[in-house]
């Protein structure tokens, strides 16, 4: 009942790792350490390598016996992406084809793979079905959809049976405390609104304000981190027991704007977030919200903690433990701002 997690030590993985424990399974994180934390790993043994270390990690399957992997290890940031295409399509397809070569030498056969709203570029319609046309606006969700075709392709010639999980957007933290999101540098909202309305980090960046919503600015799907997780381990099993692959929306079907955000923020924080204006992206679509039926329907599954006060309450406390805890996690991991640094 071991299950290899590629990326295990960043924000959403380690999540998994503690529902995969939590339901009889044992992670074995496979992670670089590029941007995942020593902290962050805590439910079974770890291995620092690449998903692209060819030996380290058919070491590794030979050692722990994996029954299936999760693959979340890539490189995250749409706009980064634009710019740094060449490190972009390296990590997220290159390094991904070739772990999955090894996971097919190995006799690794069921997959599950962190894929990204992002594939469906500017929606045609909302809420977005799985069957709208993917039309990407950058790298980074062009990545995310190769790697989706390669699994089709790798069900069709080696019998791999995948499941793609199209996530919206992550937010929360374990509502035990024990994880939650610390990317460097910190690019998601809740997070940065948190930081902004404490005093911890620098004024909240909204980028764009003329976006065709009721005000302004842009609407997306906000799920909690400990849904998805509870969703991964459900699409595991489901992999596992019927050999079919599937690709599935992880969102609520509720979208929020930025301003609603910051409005449910300050609502927790008890203090405004404070606001400077940028300018619109052309690769950030107005709205990005799921239709999670599918998900629903096929995995049983509900989101049981992704209302936005949960959301945005787990994610309050857990800065404000990370705070209390500056310490023990070291002062040498924060910068001025208080943020992690690698
Ligand atoms: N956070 C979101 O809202 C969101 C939304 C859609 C999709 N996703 C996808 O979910 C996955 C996890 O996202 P996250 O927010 O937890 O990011 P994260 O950066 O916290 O986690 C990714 C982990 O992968 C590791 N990693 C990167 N490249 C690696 C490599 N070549 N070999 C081994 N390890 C490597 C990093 O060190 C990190 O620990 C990513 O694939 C991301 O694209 C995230």
């Amino acid at each position: 009942m071991t299950i290899l997690v590629a990326g295990g030590a960043g924000y959403i993985g380690s999540h998994i790792c503690k529902a995969l424990k939590g339901s009889g399974f044992t992670p074995v994180v496979l992670d670089n350490m590029s941007q995942g934390h020593p902290w962050a790993v805590k439910w079974g043994p770890f291995v620092q390598c690449a998903v692209q270390d060819t030996q380290k990690v058919q070491a590794a399957i030979a050692e722990y016996k994996p029954i299936a992997a999760i693959h979340l290890a890539s490189s995250i940031n749409a706009r980064e992406s634009i710019v740094n295409l060449f490190s972009y399509y390296n990590n997220n397809v290159a390094n991904s084809l070739k772990f999955f070569e090894v996971l097919c030498q190995m006799g690794v056969n069921h997959l599950v793979f962190s894929s990204s709203a992002a594939v469906y570029g500017h929606p045609e319609m909302l809420p977005l079905k799985e069957s709208h046309p993917k039309r990407p606006l950058h790298p980074y969700g062009k990545s995310k959809l190769m790697v989706e075709e390669i699994l089709q392709d790798l069900y069709l010639a080696r019998g791999m049976i995948s499941a793609s999980l199209r996530y919206f957007n992550a937010a929360g933290a374990d509502p035990e405390g024990e994880i939650g999101e610390a990317h460097n540098p910190e690019t998601h909202l809740i997070p940065l609104a948190i930081a902004a309305a404490t005093g911890k980090g620098a004024p909240l960046r909204l980028n764009g304000d003329n976006f065709p919503t009721p005000d302004g600015t842009a609407i997306r799907d906000y799920i909690h981190v400990s849904d998805l997780a509870d969703a991964h381990v459900k699409a595991l099993q489901k992999i596992l027991q019927e050999g079919k692959n599937l690709t599935l929306n992880l969102g609520t079907g509720k979208g929020y704007s930025v301003r609603q955000i910051l409005v449910a923020v300050k609502d927790v924080v008890g203090r405004e977030v404070p606001v400077l204006l940028g300018a619109r992206a052309p690769e950030d679509p107005t709205a990005l919200v799921a239709d999670p039926s599918r998900a629903k329907a096929a995995l049983a599954w509900k989101p049981a903690l992704s209302s936005i006060e949960t959301i945005i309450e787990s994610a309050y406390r857990w800065n404000m433990n990370l705070s209390a805890d500056f310490g023990k996690f070291g002062q040498k991991n924060r910068n001025s701002a208080g943020n992690f640094m690698r």
